[in-house]
């Protein structure tokens, strides 16, 4: 008995041995090493965004107006913004191609360059597809679509010439998933989604970076400022906005997403990320859900 209790004790001192001469130190060596690791990438984000011109459309309110926060290390409308230059506003409609075309001269002009382009600025729409007027349609496309597309074509040029720069698209889970009475912001975030994929693929080889990103609900005036069926401002804030994300929460997401320079991400809570997986892995089922959130709402709204 004595001997096995001896040998217990030995077993348990070379246990200890093992424990604090390799796994403690392991264990602190990778703790270091990834502390390091996360430092050097934080510095090399900091570096990067601080260092940049980086033009953020539709920073007059919301998710743009959070990318803007000198807190957030950035940048109206059109705000352009770098480290030695003054946030310089520029005021265009990009539901105007003319005027976008425009203001990336003004830009080009005023700056020389841009490293980061952040198409952010957009409209929601709330209403049926029977009682939509096409004009409604197209002034969603118009702005969420060829608007930015606009920009992005008249700024690319230059970024192509000088093999730089960085072009981030704010789409939305709706440029993924379809939701009933939205039709016109869902497809033109589908479209955003499709063009900026292409894109991706195109300017590689110039060493040019394209990030989509693809928020959920985010606590703005998105609902309040979107338009309806009849082109009317829609004025309501709708609750899942209401308990979306901040958008501050959002912006720093974002920022993290460029300074890392992600191809895409999807920034939503676990219902709208499974719902994304679901259209892709069972439609069936996905288009079931759907007929039937079209039906509840609208027995709420009684129509
Ligand atoms: N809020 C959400 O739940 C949510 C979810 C997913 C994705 N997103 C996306 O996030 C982006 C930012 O939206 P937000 O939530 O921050 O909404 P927001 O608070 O309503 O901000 C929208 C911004 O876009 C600008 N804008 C609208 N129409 C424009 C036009 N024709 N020309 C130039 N600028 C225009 C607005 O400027 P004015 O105020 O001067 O009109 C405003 O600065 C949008 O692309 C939106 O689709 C939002």
């Amino acid at each position: 008995l004595s001997s096995c209790g001896s040998r217990k004790t030995v077993q348990k001192g070379k246990l200890m041995d093992f424990t604090s001469t390799v796994i403690v130190p392991l264990l602190f060596g990778s703790l270091g090493i990834f502390a390091l690791f996360r430092l050097l990438q934080w510095m090399r984000m900091r570096a990067y965004l601080q260092e940049a011109v980086v033009v953020i459309t539709g920073a007059t309110s919301g998710l743009g107006k959070e990318l803007a926060h000198p807190a957030l290390n950035c940048i109206l409308l059109t705000l352009v913004y770098s480290q030695t230059h003054e946030p310089h506003p520029v005021v265009f409609d990009l539901s105007d191609t003319k005027s976008v075309v425009n203001a990336a001269e003004e830009i080009l002009k005023a700056l020389g360059h841009v490293d980061i382009l952040i198409n952010n600025a957009g409209i929601s729409f709330r209403g049926t597809i029977v009682d939509t007027g096409l004009d409604v349609d197209k002034k969603v496309m118009e702005t969420n679509y060829f608007g930015p597309i606009a920009l992005t074509k008249a700024l690319l040029p230059s970024m192509i010439k000088r093999r730089q720069g960085h072009i981030v698209a704010i789409s939305s889970v709706q440029g993924k998933i379809s939701i009933p009475f939205r039709s016109a912001y869902a497809a033109s975030k589908h479209a955003t989604q499709a063009f900026f994929d292409c894109l991706r693929a195109e300017v590689e080889q110039y060493d040019i970076e394209v990030t989509v990103v693809s928020p959920g609900y985010i606590q703005t005036n998105l609902s309040l400022n979107a338009v309806t069926a009849d082109g009317s401002r829609y004025g309501v804030m709708d609750k899942s906005t209401a308990e979306g994300q901040t958008a501050a929460e959002v912006a720093q997401v974002v920022l993290n997403a460029v300074g890392q320079k992600k191809k895409e991400v999807l920034v939503a809570g676990l219902t709208p990320c499974l719902a994304v997986y679901l259209r892709n892995l069972c439609p069936r089922l996905f288009f079931t859900l759907m007929a039937s959130r079209a039906k509840k709402e609208r027995k709420v709204k009684g129509s």
